[in-house]
């Protein structure tokens, strides 16, 4: 038998004696350890591949800090690539892609093909299936079907997305056609994470806030509900929890839909809002400011309780509202685990 998992517990929506907490990326630059290791790859999608660097990277965090789960060590980018589509990253630029323009190109793109160039990914969660500390849950991850959309559109980082947003606003039936392709090879990875040892799954849509709100509804929230539908039916006692980054009163839309069993906030949501709006249907996660995280201290502490104040009485698992940035001191991170873990304690 495997012992409960506060973080598991909480995303079903069970009571726990405690908040759990993780943040989005606890690996990363900010910890010298990881800017060791990461010299032994040579470009960041090889480090991606290689299972023993992404192993010890995904426990690096966990070394350190007393924080309930491990992300998998990997990108959301993995899944253009591993369909077919060139993907590199450039040191102090990100990630650039060979854009694509129409359903044409489509036609090269495989999701069989996917799974077998992902195998060291999987690999990676079987590794740390066996590594990880029994008391700390796996969670797998995929970005969401605009968010890589966009990136595959754009071929790499935007401000405005305007070609994807062409395309989606201007060409909707081709629109979908990538949009479904994506929908099957996120499902597809997810399952293929669960298999592999993951307990918990993240759907990152970074950049749903892009869209306006119809757009927002049709292109972030339909195909992740598609994703989460087919989830609930292949791995049903899996949490998924589901971030459509940015899309301000749109998270009430997620809530009432009832998609996922955790909705995860970025820090422009107000708290106490978040508690009627969308803590009173789902679970919630999030939602501090990462740079309160870079300044840390007493300003940091405040930050933390008022969302502890709005959202602790549960469920809560708290999150960032967006992941750890390169400047992050780590002490701060133990201030913040610190912080969450004795906020009961102090009577609240
Ligand atoms: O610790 C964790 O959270 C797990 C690992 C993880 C990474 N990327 C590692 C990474 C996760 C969950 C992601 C998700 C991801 N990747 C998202 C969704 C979350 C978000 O931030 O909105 C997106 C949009 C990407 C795409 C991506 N990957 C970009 C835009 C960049 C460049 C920006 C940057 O921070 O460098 C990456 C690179 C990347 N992914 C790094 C890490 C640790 C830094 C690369 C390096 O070490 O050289």
């Amino acid at each position: 038998m495997t012992q409960p998992k506060v973080l598991i517990e909480t995303l079903h929506g069970r009571k726990t004696d405690r908040t759990p907490i993780w943040l989005m990326r606890q690996a990363g630059r900010y910890l010298p350890e990881y800017r060791a290791l990461r010299q032994k790859a040579k470009n960041f999608l090889d480090f991606c591949y290689t299972p023993e660097l992404a192993t010890e990277a995904t426990l690096q965090p966990i070394r350190r800090y007393d924080l309930d789960a491990a992300i998998l060590f990997s990108d959301i980018l993995v899944v253009p690539h591993g369909l077919g589509q060139k993907v590199w990253f450039e040191e102090g630029v990100g990630p650039l892609l060979e854009p694509i323009a129409g359903t044409d190109e489509l036609k090269r793109f495989e999701t069989g093909r996917m799974v077998e160039a992902l195998a060291p990914v999987y690999e990676t969660l079987r590794r740390l299936k066996t590594e990880l500390p029994a008391d700390r849950a796996l969670i797998g991850f995929a970005g969401a079907p605009w968010t890589l959309a966009s990136y595959m559109i754009e071929g790499g980082s935007s401000r405005d997305f305007a070609k994807a947003k062409l395309w989606a606003y201007g060409r909707p039936e081709s629109f979908q056609k990538l949009t479904d392709l994506l929908v099957d090879a996120v499902a597809t990875h997810l399952e293929a994470q669960v298999a592999a040892g993951a307990e918990a799954l993240q759907i990152f849509d970074s950049w749903a806030g892009a869209l306006d709100t119809a757009g927002m509804r049709r292109w972030s929230l339909v195909p992740i509900q598609a994703i989460v539908t087919r989830l609930k039916r292949t791995v049903p006692n899996v949490p998924v929890i589901v971030f459509p980054r940015g899309v301000a009163t749109g998270y009430r839309d997620f809530a009432e839909a009832g998609i996922g069993d955790a909705i995860s906030l970025d820090q422009h949501v107000d708290p106490s809002w978040a508690r009627d709006a969308v803590q009173s249907k789902r679970v919630v996660q999030g939602n501090l400011d990462p740079r309160w995280l870079v300044v840390g201290g007493d300003g940091m502490r405040q930050a933390i309780h008022r969302i502890l104040d709005a959202l602790g009485q549960g469920p809560l698992v708290f999150n960032l509202g967006h992941g750890c940035v390169p400047e992050t001191p780590p002490e701060h991170v133990a201030e913040l685990i610190e912080t969450v873990r004795s906020y009961k304690s102090m009577g609240r």
